[in-house]
């Protein structure tokens, strides 16, 4: 049976208790508006440990841009009927004020990769994301937490983070789940009008081509995406583009 916390002591004194001894405990964090992809980290969570964790939480902290964040989805009472229907044990969603008593005036900052590709263009982002991973990780104490590639930025600095802090969690990479057109899921996808949705697919159908950079830039550009950077790193080619205000990003292994 699904239980729901919201406070952080209420989650502490459920994390002390017995049933947590024994078992294995893996931890998917989200910002709810849940869809397939995040249904896929739950189910290899459930697969492979005892107990399995959700949070649910906006953090205000990764948003560089105010208007983001507010028209960001939040959709909690339908996310609450995935986790049952997922057969999650537990959803933590707590509030801001719990999980910055400190006002934000701690955080964790990385200084080479969190500079790149998406750190060009989110300034803090990476703070933000780092510092409210290392405080549900720190929370939850889960043996395993798992992340998407679709964000593969933040899934390498998450790893960095949990060797740099000796943190005692494994971070298991998940694979991009994707729509019939190709397009990767995101909750952003949301905010797309019918006409941006149709000419979305262009974007990963061009960034997993074997265009060169210079090329799929041309193209994308052609097509009315404002394209931020289309880029190679790690055997993997990265791209980032608006439609409008909404903002995709995706990468490919090369
Ligand atoms: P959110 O965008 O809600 O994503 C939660 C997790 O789901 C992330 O690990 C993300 O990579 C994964 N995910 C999203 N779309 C996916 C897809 N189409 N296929 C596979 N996995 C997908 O990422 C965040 O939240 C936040 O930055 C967070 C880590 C929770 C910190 O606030």
């Amino acid at each position: 049976m699904l239980t729901i916390i919201e406070a952080v002591t209420a989650w502490q004194a459920v994390r002390k208790s017995t049933i947590f001894m024994d078992n294995t405990i893996g931890l998917v964090p989200t910002m709810g508006n849940l869809h397939a992809g995040h249904q896929s980290l739950l189910q290899r969570a459930k697969q492979e440990n005892d107990i399995t964790v959700l949070t649910i939480f906006v953090n205000p902290t990764q948003f560089n841009d105010p208007a983001d964040l507010a028209n960001y989805p939040k959709t909690f009472a339908n996310d609450i009927q995935i986790a049952e229907a997922n057969k999650i044990d537990y959803v933590f969603a707590p509030c801001y004020q719990d999980m910055y008593p400190d006002q934000y005036h701690y955080k964790i900052s990385e200084s080479e990769l969190s500079k790149k590709l998406c750190g060009q263009y989110r300034a803090g982002h990476f703070d933000g994301v780092l510092t409210i991973v290392l405080k549900l990780l720190q929370l939850v104490k889960a043996h395993n937490a798992y992340f998407g590639e679709k964000d593969y930025q933040q899934l390498q600095l998450v790893k960095g983070l949990t060797e740099a802090f000796f943190i005692d969690t494994k971070i298991i990479a998940c694979p991009t789940v994707r729509d019939e057109n190709g397009l990767a899921l995101s909750s952003r996808n949301n905010l797309l009008s019918n006409e941006q949705l149709a000419l979305a697919r262009h974007f990963p159908a061009l960034l997993g081509s074997k265009l060169t950079i210079v090329e799929i830039i041309k193209q994308l550009t052609a097509l009315n995406f404002s394209v931020e950077y289309v880029e190679e790193h790690f055997d993997r080619r990265f791209g980032a583009v608006k439609l409008g205000n909404v903002r995709l990003i995706d990468n490919f292994r090369l």
